[in-house]
């Protein structure tokens, strides 16, 4: 087989490495010189730097994205008993750290544009399941006081004698764009949930709410955030951070982070090791400097794109790219982070093979939705139960988007997909 013309990872961190090697090293050799390694000041630095970065009180800094959600719930009380909602066509961890808890999870399917979860589903799913009461069919649940429904529900899908409460809801902000949060607030408000952003993909993202332009994480009671080297704002290994406006659920994700600790060896609550360490820490306040220019830069890269796709012809002929919604409360536009550039395509397989062989890098994310997946064959879901995730499964592919990424690079990607698609 001849060799590619070009060869264009969908992520290249070694560019990214190359640009700010010296800050990056420097940094670390002040890390292991002083040998404090657990919290300390770098982490509360970098907590500060988030939170005045998001526009919130509290920034806790945790071990991962995944830990972030988990210490997140068990922050809420959220455990055995009680059903939290979310999308399921995210990562594993969003749905994983709903399980882990050991709380029931119950998933809602999103909106066809976006990818994310859609809020007059979020009710259909609620109300749903208040009519499943045993014996109360059609009951709408006690309006209990501050006029919250009061929600307990049998449902069929649990594979448990009695299903949870509903307690939480988790929207996810999938590829870098906020969900529309006005509405889903407004539903879990009405019906007393705890609101969870999973933000992992959505640094520094904005929703324009009627309360104003909002960043991503900072809607709900807590948002989390993840530090996967491959996110926007990535470390040299895992990381993570809740957000939050409530100093006592600051105070109490501190404690949780440290085995519920509240002095060394004397512990109030069962929490467990979900530190961020101060290498991550110091590695990532290096990058913090970088991350408003990077943003712009791939936003400018996802209008390139954007571009380019529609005067090649290829959206005419079915090629979906990446909507930027434009919310219904407000005229202006979200501000989406591009954490992945993600289109819809016809013949996805066959085109991502054929790109590979042309040396372009692409992702399915994510191939299977969480409904289907084997570990959650207990929940009793079955294919068709979600069909817009399903189909967007079927569809998506995430191509190369990194500052980096050069109009060359560009350019040879759309001659690919003009290739495949015959002209
Ligand atoms: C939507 C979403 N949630 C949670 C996570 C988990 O983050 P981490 O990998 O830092 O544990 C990720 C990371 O890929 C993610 O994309």
């Amino acid at each position: 087989m001849k060799s590619p013309a070009m060869n264009i990872p969908i992520l290249d961190l070694k560019a990214q490495y190359a640009a700010i090697r010296e800050e990056i090293n420097q940094k670390v050799l002040a890390i292991l010189d002083s040998q404090n390694f657990i919290l300390g000041a770098e982490v509360r630095a970098l907590e500060e730097e988030i939170a005045s970065l998001s526009g919130t009180r509290f920034a806790v800094g945790v071990s991962s994205g995944s830990d972030a959600l988990i210490i997140s719930l068990m922050a809420l009380g959220v455990g055995a008993g009680d059903a939290v909602i979310t999308t399921p066509f995210t990562f594993f961890a969003t749905a994983g750290a709903i399980a882990r808890v050991g709380a029931e999870l119950v998933f809602c399917d999103i909106d066809e544009r976006t990818f994310n979860l859609d809020s007059e589903r979020l009710r259909e799913v609620i109300e749903r399941r208040m009519k499943r009461k045993p014996g109360r069919a059609g009951s709408r649940g006690k309006k209990g006081r501050g006029g919250k429904r009061t929600l307990r529900a049998t449902g069929r899908r649990t594979g448990r004698e009695q299903a949870g409460q509903l307690k939480a809801v988790i929207p996810v902000h999938l590829y870098g764009q906020c969900a529309d949060m006005d509405p889903i607030l407004a539903v879990a408000k009405e019906y007393g949930l705890a609101v969870v952003e999973d933000a992992a993909q959505a640094i520094g993202s904005e929703y324009p709410s009627q309360r104003g332009v909002k960043k991503a994480g900072t809607m709900g009671a807590l948002g989390t955030l993840s530090f996967y080297p491959s996110k926007n704002l990535g470390g040299c290994g895992d990381g993570g951070m809740v957000l939050t406006e409530s100093q006592k659920l600051a105070d109490k994700l501190r404690c949780l982070r440290q085995h519920g600790d509240t002095k060394k060896y004397y512990y109030k609550m069962l929490g467990g090791n979900f530190r961020l360490d101060a290498l991550q820490a110091a590695i990532l306040r290096v990058k913090l400097r970088h991350l408003n220019a990077w943003q712009a830069m791939r936003r400018e890269r996802a209008t390139t794109y954007d571009r380019r796709f529609a005067e090649s012809g290829l959206v005419a002929a079915g090629l979906v790219k990446p909507p930027v919604a434009v919310y219904k409360n407000c005229g202006i536009t979200n501000y989406h982070t591009f954490h992945q550039y993600v289109v819809r395509a016809k013949k996805r397989d066959a085109l991502q093979a054929f790109l590979k062989e042309k040396g372009v890098g692409t992702s399915v994310f994510y191939p299977l939705p969480l409904h289907l997946q084997k570990c959650f064959a207990y929940l009793g879901y079955k294919r068709g139960d979600f069909p817009v995730s399903e189909r967007a499964a079927k569809e998506v592919l995430a191509l190369p988007m990194y500052a980096e990424l050069t109009p060359d690079q560009q350019d040879y990607i759309i001659s690919c997909f003009k290739q495949f698609y015959g002209n």
